[in-house]
């Protein structure tokens, strides 16, 4: 079967629902997504007769609930704030109180919600994003059910997008999927997970399958081992603590984020490109990693560490025990390194390292697939040595891209060589910054399709993997200890010896 057949690669045309924001006063609603929406405006992609709901419990009028979102896109939009966009589509923007548990305030969204559809807005589709605090989550899926707007009308559709955390551990997962399912079918389940929105993770299949070079030496013949790093110099700002505190980099991050870009790596071909197809090989990924299920693997392949006072970009920063709203005896981690196994044919023997860490000195995201070395007898023989192997780097973020460091002769008269570096930018060669990663997933939800949203068993799988190691920390009377960096260094010593081990070194961002 062709994969690249038309049907298989097309997604449906996005159609005009009413989208029904849960959370509506938070930031995730005035910085992402309220601006992913206009952003879709801007560039003509959002369809005619999109209305948007957002539902809270504070008093506040529709106006204003605009003017508070217009005050933040002015500041956070892609594509800067143009009136002649934002006045026509703010006018489709509504503003509904209640609480989350509260009957009547849905009984009240379902009659605004048919009054919106009778005006020829949302021509009977619904999207609820459940973008509140997590401990809302069941409350408002249970009342969505009770109120009848989990079913859609003849020939229109509900949808739910459930944001992160999904849960906390296996068993709140596995129990936050039992109310989700017991009111949305799984085909119209949406649980998003951001990075699979960014363009260059996106990118990642059509790299690995659209291109006939790369899949031959995708194993663990060519490749020696890959590493993804996710480095952030941001701490504990604008309140985080309190969330963070209690959840920690492994499970903000990997436990999602990361876990989801190791999968797009190592994943075989899909069959075809349709959402399962798709999630049905990142699954397998998953389920095959080796487990860290005691105290002992656990203290050899994991480290975590917690960043003390230093200076990042220039200035003095607390270390993460004196960050605002943040335990000053806290055990969470701030950083986390992991080495990976695969246990499948491709990869057996080829480490995966991964690392997340706060207040380091940049922010930047890539995942590095690097080469064994060529047999260097040619070389090596002319006394010139081994100038290491190649390396191909995906940059997720900032300054998308993809680069491959080569070897090469420097010019002149005698032999000497020096790695050199072939470099893709996504702005340059494409000449537009590429769309925010809500973007994406929202037009996604909105056309139905699935593919870069978690299915419910890569969530579970991913969890089983976490809660080995969070349990090794917390419950195990040999837990392997915290470490310390200082912020604005690239984390700590524990970390380089989880790859000199292998004989490998991680790449400088
Ligand atoms: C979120 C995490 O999911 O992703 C945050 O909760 C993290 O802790 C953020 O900072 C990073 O997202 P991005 O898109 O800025 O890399």
């Amino acid at each position: 079967m062709n994969p690249f057949r038309e049907d298989l690669v097309a997604r449906s045309l996005p159609e005009p629902c009413t989208v029904v924001i849960f959370g509506a006063t938070g930031d995730l609603t005035h910085r992402k997504l309220v601006p992913a929406l206009y952003n879709l405006a801007v560039d003509g992609e959002l369809p005619t007769g999109v209305k948007i709901v957002g539902f809270a419990r504070r008093d506040k009028s529709d106006g204003e609930f605009r003017d508070g979102l217009e005050k933040i896109n002015r500041k956070v939009s892609r594509s800067g704030h143009d009136e002649r966009v934002w006045a026509p589509f703010v006018e489709n923007v509504f503003y509904h109180r209640s609480e989350f548990a509260d009957a009547d305030g849905y009984r009240r969204l379902a009659e605004r919600l048919d009054a919106i559809d009778a005006e020829g807005g949302g021509k009977g589709n619904r999207l609820f994003y459940i973008a509140s605090a997590p401990e809302y989550f069941d409350d408002i899926l249970i009342q969505l059910k009770e109120a009848g707007l989990n079913q859609a009308a003849e020939g229109c559709w509900s949808r739910v997008i459930v944001e992160k955390p999904f849960g906390t551990d296996l068993a709140t997962a596995a129990h936050l999927n039992e109310v989700v399912n017991a009111t949305f079918e799984e085909n119209s389940t949406y649980r998003i997970d951001h990075y699979l929105g960014k363009e260059t993770a996106q990118n990642l299949m059509v790299l690995r399958f659209a291109n006939a070079i790369f899949e031959p030496l995708w194993n663990s013949k060519h490749i020696s081992h890959v590493q993804v790093t996710c480095a952030e110099n941001l701490g504990m700002e604008g309140g985080r603590g309190g969330y963070y505190d209690k959840s920690g980099a492994l499970r903000d991050m990997v436990q999602n984020h990361l876990l989801q870009l190791l999968s797009l790596v190592a994943m075989e071909p899909p069959t075809d490109l349709t959402a399962d197809g798709v999630r049905d090989e990142k699954v397998k990924v998953i389920r095959s990693l080796r487990q860290w299920d005691t105290p002992e693997k656990v203290a050899e392949n994991v480290v975590r560490a917690q960043y003390v006072a230093g200076h990042v970009d220039g200035e003095p920063v607390p270390g993460y025990r004196d960050e605002d709203r943040v335990d000053p005896e806290s055990e969470t981690e701030a950083y986390v390194a992991l080495r990976l196994m695969i246990d499948t044919w491709r990869w057996s023997g080829v480490p995966f390292y991964i690392r997340m860490g706060k207040r380091l000195p940049k922010k930047s995201t890539e995942i590095s697939v690097h080469f064994k070395d060529a047999p260097c007898v040619l070389f090596n023989s002319c006394g010139v040595g081994s100038p290491g192997g190649n390396v191909l780097v995906i940059r997720i973020q900032p300054d998308e891209g993809i680069s491959l460091r080569m070897v090469s002769k420097i010019p002149g008269n005698s032999l000497r060589l020096e790695p050199v570096k072939m470099d893709f930018h996504y702005d340059t060669s494409f000449g537009k910054t590429s769309p925010e990663a809500y973007e994406r997933l929202l037009l996604d939800a909105i056309a139905g399709d699935a593919t870069l949203f978690a299915r419910r068993d890569e969530v579970e799988e991913a969890w089983k993997f976490i809660d080995h190691i969070e349990r090794a920390w917390h419950e195990s009377e040999t837990a392997p200890p915290m470490e310390e960096y200082v912020a604005g260094s690239w984390g700590p010593r524990e970390a380089d010896r989880l790859l000199a081990r292998d004989g490998n070194v991680w790449r400088r961002l």
